[in-house]
């Protein structure tokens, strides 16, 4: 593959290669390497074949989402699909995943929190970056002391709401093999195949969902909803039954720090997937625009490693920072 990818003189490219892999990649694998210039790459590298076996899953899925489709009424499955097969497509080719770390590297360079490996060359099925290791979170789950789980927590809120901002681009794979904590403190994160591109940052609508069910305003909340696609047409849904479902998702921000753990996101999880409860209802009126489907992966991702982390977290700072306009109204009533 590396052959096909770097041209058979691909082993004068580096100074030394380990032929036993380092580490398993979803569609391939990684070495450890030494570039020619001296320093120490990852290699990653496609399975043969991996292209024509995903493929072939989505069209199986493709075929089974008409059978699905009058199981899930509240949602489109079809468009969801189609999203599914555009972002398989850019994991597929590693040129998109590579111009994606660069562009987070370029953005991120010099941070004091966040560390982005540099891409050293790519091709499709084959790509290089910059070797660099720490401790894995999910090693910082396990066996972590509080403080470093607490720090891992916050740089990962932290990069999670700076990237829409600061890259345009949303890292939407946020599996704790992904991270690593370094020793000087920051976050290492790998694995840009898949992104949200979010020129314009997160989308207001988000936010100003979140300010609504802060602030408690029921009718406001709906309309919004209802304007950006989020109510199954012709849907009847009271105004007070949305912003019960929505609200506790935003009661991590009302505190400055707030607990993340099992037992909050196994609560949030019962409360809108148990068929007797209210929730469960409203659920099934709501829809998922398939331009907010990657993000609502991510987010949920997120808040579950958040979860598996067991920390306390400054959130509210943060997204504060980030996303200033959810607090406008609060900064107004303070100085009034
Ligand atoms: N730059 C790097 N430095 C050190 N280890 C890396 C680097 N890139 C990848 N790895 C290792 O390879 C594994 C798989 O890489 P990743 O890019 O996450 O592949 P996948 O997209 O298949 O998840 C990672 O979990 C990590 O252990
Ligand atoms: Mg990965």
């Amino acid at each position: 593959m590396l052959a096909e990818q770097f041209g058979r003189g691909w082993r004068e490219r580096f100074r030394e290669f380990d032929e036993t892999p380092a580490a398993a990649a979803s569609i391939g694998q990684v070495h450890r390497a030494v570039w020619r210039d001296g320093r120490e790459v990852a290699v990653k590298v496609q399975y043969p074949g991996a292209e024509e076996a995903l493929r072939s899953d989505l069209r199986q899925l493709s075929r089974m989402s008409r059978l699905m489709q009058p199981l899930v009424p509240g949602l489109e499955i079809k468009p969801l699909i189609t999203e599914l097969r555009e972002r398989m497509e850019e994991e597929l080719d590693y040129r998109d995943e590579a111009a994606n770390q660069r562009a987070f590297a370029t953005a991120y360079e010099g941070d004091d929190k966040i560390k982005v490996p540099r891409v050293v060359a790519s091709a499709p099925r084959a790509m290089v970056t910059e070797w660099v290791t720490g401790t894995r979170l999910s090693d910082v789950i396990r066996s972590g002391a509080r403080a470093e789980r607490e720090a891992a927590a916050a740089l990962l809120a932290e990069f999670h709401y700076s990237a829409p901002a600061r890259v345009g681009l949303l890292h939407a794979d946020p599996h704790p093999g992904n991270f690593q904590l370094l020793a000087d403190g920051r976050l290492m994160v790998i694995d840009y195949g898949a992104v949200a591109r979010l020129p314009e940052g997160l989308p207001r609508p988000l936010s100003e969902m979140v300010r609504l069910a802060m602030e408690d305003k029921p009718a406001d909340l709906l309309e919004l909803l209802r304007d950006h696609g989020f109510v199954r047409s012709g849907a009847a849904l009271p105004a007070e039954e949305a912003l019960n479902y929505l609200a506790p998702f935003a009661e991590p921000l009302r505190t400055e720090t707030f607990h993340f753990d099992r037992h909050w996101l196994q609560g949030q999880a019962e409360r809108i997937g148990d068929l007797r409860r209210p929730e469960f209802r409203t659920g099934r009126e709501l829809n998922l625009p398939p331009e907010y489907l990657l993000i609502h992966r991510v987010t949920m991702g997120t808040l579950g490693v958040l979860c598996q982390l067991d920390a306390d977290v400054p959130l509210r700072g943060i997204v504060r920072h980030w996303q200033p306009w959810i607090f406008d109204s609060e900064d107004a009533d303070q100085h009034a």
